[in-house]
């Protein structure tokens, strides 16, 4: 019998990463195995590269039952899945881990469904026609899947390093969406069919240079949202809510992310609660500071 299988031994989940820094998963899993009255917990655990798969079965044997990935082993973990479901497989990133209790593993991204949910909760009717995505990178990834899967009909990736783009492009293809690449000077022209304007680049983030934007082309009911969340009002957003344009932070991303992921462990879907986002932003005030 292994630990997870005693009803003695409290359900334990957690998030590995190296370095794991200020991970905001514990504040919010934590809050909502209190909400939901599980007597269980969630850690932070910095696993450097070198000892993860020999790590992974040791969290197996301690009886965990789910984990999340961060940077940088989202995509190395993979290796060690017996099953990963479409988006995981298309995305090429696991960000969460079903552990069986056979000990066998799933892997899952919820990033893509955290973006497209934390757009439908903000507008329900938000327009599907055509999205500007800025960046290629990994965020870039799950991003273009969760609009290819929620049909927007057309896709336009601009990046700095145009070949990044032009990979997600062709990796994403298959998915119904028609996926294009532009160059990451003609942003501008870009915008005047867009519906939606995606950031997902670094740029904005605290301690990166801002992303400043001419959003002057945008048609008025565009909707413009950023995966960065800290700070949580980027220079992207500022610029777009001066512009009158309707606006959607990074930081519900975050949250709805961990939903599915808290849902897959511990069987109920947890709340997005205003309670919760308050006590994130507290915390992003918090660290702000002592980074400060
Ligand atoms: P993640 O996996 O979090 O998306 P990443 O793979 O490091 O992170 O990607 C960062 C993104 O920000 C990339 O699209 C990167 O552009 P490149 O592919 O050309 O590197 C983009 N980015 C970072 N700094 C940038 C800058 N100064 N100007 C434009 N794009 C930038």
């Amino acid at each position: 019998m292994t630990l997870k299988d005693r009803k003695d031994f409290p359900p334990i989940a957690g998030v590995i990463g190296w370095p794991i820094g200020h991970s905001r998963s514990p504040l919010m899993h934590n809050h909502w195995l209190a909400e939901a009255g599980i007597e269980g917990r969630y850690v932070a655990l910095g696993i450097p590269p070198e000892d993860l798969e020999g790590e992974l079965k040791v969290l197996i044997k301690k009886g965990f039952r789910g984990l999340n990935v961060t940077i940088p082993h989202k995509s190395a973990v993979r290796a060690a899945m017996d099953r990963l479901d479409e988006a995981a497989r298309i995305i090429g990133a696991v960000n969460t881990i079903i552990i069986e209790p056979d000990g066998s593993l799933e892997g899952r991204n919820t990033d893509a469904a955290g973006f497209i949910e934390n757009l439908a909760q903000a507008r329900t009717e938000w327009r599907a026609r055509s999205a500007l995505v800025l960046g290629a990178g990994g965020a870039a990834r799950a991003v273009v899947y969760g609009l290819a899967r929620a049909g927007v009909e057309e896709i336009v990736i601009a990046n700095r390093t145009r070949a990044r783009a032009e990979a997600i492009a062709a990796d994403l293809a298959g998915l119904g969406a028609r996926v294009l690449v532009a160059e990451w000077e003609t942003i501008r022209e870009r915008m005047k069919g867009a519906s939606l304007l995606v950031n997902t680049t670094s740029l904005g983030m605290t301690g990166a240079p801002p992303l400043t934007l001419d959003l002057t082309p945008l048609p008025a009911d565009a909707l413009v949202t950023d995966i960065v969340y800290a700070p949580l009002e980027t220079e992207l957003l500022a610029a777009a809510r001066a512009r009158g344009l309707e606006t959607v932070d990074g930081l519900g991303m975050l949250i709805h992310q961990a939903r599915f992921a808290f849902e897959a462990w511990f069987g109920t879907r947890p709340a997005a609660s205003a309670e919760l986002r308050d006590a994130l932003v507290e915390d992003l005030k918090r660290t702000e500071k002592t980074k400060g």
